[in-house]
């Protein structure tokens, strides 16, 4: 029986675990507590956890079937042997540094707007695990904002106003948003959009979130400017720093976070510095 011990990182949400070597298998006991703190926390931060890429896979899968998100249509190449892990690198399948114009950077430049892993499709992603490997000297934080705590916090009027809306997330919108064109009709074919609604109830808490981030395009039945503002307006108050918690990476270091519960994005680095990390993802198979 391995046992928890929790550090709260933020006044709402965050939590540093201790007392986990992630090398050993996970059981189902040690599942349910990470599974339970998940639903209290939303985003576990473990040290020290220098994982090869099975020992990562083996973890992941211990949580739940693994989510594919974009791979499958990009088809791109990749340096990891494991087929659900996803490289979030500034470097090529050599391991050399990308030029800046190079377009594989967008992916990366596009996790630095706030979204939820795989929102554009059905299943979307449950649990997103992030491991850092090599780091910039400076800038690269991964930031966590908390959509429970921004739903709380709305005022009633608000609330009530998005009873019953449902927001359009499209897998490439992140992209299109920072110029991006580089998909053809048949890329944009492979993943239609999907519909979410934009106050959910998350099934471990029971507490009720709000399901935005770049990949929502506009407001099902709604005029899309309109529902871009509303859209924007909701980001702007859900990602206040009230809601957020920054994570400064150390090597070694895994976070996992709730794509149902959080938004993330990536902050500017120098991109000419070699920044890798490595992503495996869990499938949210209740929806
Ligand atoms: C991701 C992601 C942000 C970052 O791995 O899903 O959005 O800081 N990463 O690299
Ligand atoms: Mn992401």
């Amino acid at each position: 029986m391995q046992t928890l011990t929790l550090s709260p990182l933020h006044p709402v949400f965050a939590a540093e675990v201790q007392g986990i070597d992630l090398r050993q298998p996970t059981d189902a006991d040690l599942a349910a507590k990470i599974e339970a703190a998940m639903d209290e926390f939303a985003v576990l931060v473990f040290r020290d956890q220098v994982l090869d890429e099975s020992q990562q896979m083996a973890f992941t899968r211990a949580l739940g079937p693994v989510d594919m998100g974009l791979l499958k249509v990009l088809q791109r190449r990749s340096r990891f042997k494991e087929a659900g892990m996803i490289d979030i690198s500034n470097v090529d399948l050599e391991s050399q540094i990308l030029e800046r114009d190079d377009p594989r950077l967008i992916t990366m430049l596009a996790n630095q707007l706030w979204h939820s892993d795989s929102s554009f499709k059905q299943p979307s992603a449950k649990y997103s695990l992030l491991l850092a490997c090599i780091l910039p000297e400076q800038g690269g934080e991964t930031e966590f904002a908390d959509m429970r705590a921004a739903y709380d916090a709305l005022p009633d009027e608000v609330r009530g106003e998005l009873e019953g809306l449902a927001a359009e997330h499209s897998a490439f919108h992140s992209r299109i948003q920072l110029g991006d064109r580089q998909y053809t009709p048949e890329d944009l074919a492979k993943y239609p959009t999907v519909a979410w609604p934009i106050v959910r109830t998350h099934p471990g808490s029971r507490r009720k979130t709000l399901f935005i981030g770049a990949h929502a395009t506009h407001i099902v039945g709604w005029p899309v400017p309109e529902g871009r503002l509303l859209l924007a307006e909701l980001l702007e108050h859900a990602t206040q720093s009230r809601f957020v918690y920054r994570h400064t990476w150390r090597p070694g270091d895994l976070v996992i976070w709730d794509n149902r519960a959080v938004l993330h994005r990536g902050r500017r680095y120098d991109l000419s510095r070699r920044r890798e990390l490595r992503r495996s993802t869990v499938e949210d198979a209740q929806v």
